[in-house]
């Protein structure tokens, strides 16, 4: 006899909850009191004031939904424009919802440097949260970034910065737009998303148990790993068992990027697995390990301060344009004994010039025999071979 009422109570509390006007936001001044009263939230077609952080701070188990256009007023400053705290919590977009950060009136094609861009979405969660959904337009400058968190799953996203590609004055206006950046994340899941931006599609940080599955990246540098951004901290410069499979990179920089920090703290890179990953019209890499970063960028001089152990690559296909002399399909810059284990197979990636491996090949892998066009070391040779067989033969004509 109780259980139908248990139900019929249960189902009387959900409902005035839902019917509580406090728990639909259509203006700013309301997100404070749904956020503190509420564990099921609608966002409406809501205008985020500019220079204001959407601050979602959430009670334990929250669903919040976002309806319609959420818009983000343009200023100058470095945001968040949200923020993302809490427990068991579920993010989604409704179907037809937008988030749009208004990249496009900031870009200047200056990123980092020129006015201040807002970082677009920061997200701490743990207790199996999900962010199902979310269809975001234009992020002003890195799109979510993804700190200390623990059994998240994003899932269904679209992220479109493909406004960004347009050129004034030569260069693209669009810089710096990450996709994802995750630093601190265990047990992270990326999948069934979509990227188009100017910058790294996902650059792992920090973190262990991590999957990315399913993406498309475009227009960006790749699909990458970027350890050492602590001077001081072991733990935060290590990255262990990130698996990234069954994704899609075009029209980018490089496929893979896995980059290390020459003026870093010591830290780790370890049990790292990239498997059917397919790179289209890539520019510069299909894949470029580098252990010679310094200030973002690529130094030449490799260090050993972040050994990378395991890197394991399966079933890696693709293009380069041949229109960059400087592109090939591989490219590994390791410093002397910090690379080890890895074991590569199915690596086809076409066009470009000949793979370089300094210090370090993997097993299944060898960069001289990588395919490549142009002057390549080995056609130098036979071009000194020719010569001295030249040289020979003219000196037999001559001597008596
Ligand atoms: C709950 O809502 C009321 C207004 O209806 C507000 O005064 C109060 O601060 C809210 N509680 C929290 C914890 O935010
Ligand atoms: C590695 O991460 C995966 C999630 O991608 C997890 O299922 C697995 O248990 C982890 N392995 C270890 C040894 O922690
Ligand atoms: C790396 O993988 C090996 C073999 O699967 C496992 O024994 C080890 O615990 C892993 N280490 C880390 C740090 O993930
Ligand atoms: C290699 O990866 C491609 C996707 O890039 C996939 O279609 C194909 O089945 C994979 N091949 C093997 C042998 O797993
Ligand atoms: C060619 O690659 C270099 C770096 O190696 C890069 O700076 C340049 O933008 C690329 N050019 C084109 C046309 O992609
Ligand atoms: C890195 O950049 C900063 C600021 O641009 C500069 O002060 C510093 O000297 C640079 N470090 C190196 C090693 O180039």
């Amino acid at each position: 006899m109780f259980k139908p009422f248990l139900i019929v109570f249960i189902f009387a509390l959900t409902s005035a909850q839902n019917a509580d006007p406090r728990c639909k936001v259509t203006k700013f001044s309301q997100v404070a009191s749904a956020v503190g009263n509420c564990t099921n939230i609608v966002i409406n077609n809501l205008v985020v004031p500019a220079g204001k952080t959407l601050e979602l701070y959430l009670k334990h188990g929250t669903t919040l939904t976002f309806e319609g256009i959420t818009s983000f007023e343009h200023i100058p400053w470095s945001g968040p424009l949200i923020r993302v705290k809490g427990k068991r919590v579920t993010i989604q977009g409704a179907p037809g919802s937008l988030l749009n950060g208004q990249g496009q009136l900031y870009w200047d094609h200056t990123g980092d440097k020129g006015l201040k861009k807002p970082q677009f979405m920061k997200i701490e969660v743990s207790e199996d949260s999900v962010f199902r959904n979310l269809n975001i337009l234009n992020c002003p400058h890195h799109c979510i970034y993804i700190g200390t968190s623990d059994r998240l799953t994003i899932t269904g996203w679209v992220i479109d910065n493909s406004y960004g590609d347009h050129v004034d004055n030569d260069y693209a206006i669009g810089k710096n737009t990450d996709g994802f950046d995750v630093s601190g994340a265990t047990n992270l899941i990326i999948e069934n998303t979509k990227v188009v931006n100017q910058d790294d599609c996902i650059a792992l940080r920090h973190g262990a148990n991590i999957l990315i599955r399913n993406m498309y990246c475009a227009g960006g540098h790749g699909i990458s790993i970027s350890v050492g951004f602590s001077y001081t901290t072991f733990i935060e410069n290590t990255l262990y068992n990130v698996t990234v499979q069954d994704s899609v990179v075009v029209r980018s920089a490089n496929g893979i990027h896995v980059k290390t920090h020459a003026d870093a703290f010591k830290g780790e890179i370890k049990n790292i697995t990239y498997q059917n990953i397919h790179c289209s019209g890539l520019q510069r890499y299909g894949i470029t390990i580098q252990q010679d970063y310094v200030n973002g960028s690529s130094s030449g001089k490799a260090n050993t301060n972040i050994p990378i152990h395991n890197l394991n690559l399966i079933n890696i296909t693709g293009n380069i344009l041949e229109t960059n002399h400087t592109s090939m399909p591989v490219y590994i810059n390791c410093g002397k004994g910090s690379c080890d284990g890895w074991s590569w197979s199915g690596i086809h990636i076409s066009g470009g010039k000949k793979s370089i491996c300094n210090n370090y090949e993997p097993e299944g892998y060898s960069c001289l025999a990588s395919s490549g066009i142009g002057l390549t070391f080995n056609n130098f040779l036979l071009k000194i071979q020719f010569l001295i067989i030249v040289f020979i033969g003219v000196n037999s004509i001559f001597l008596p």
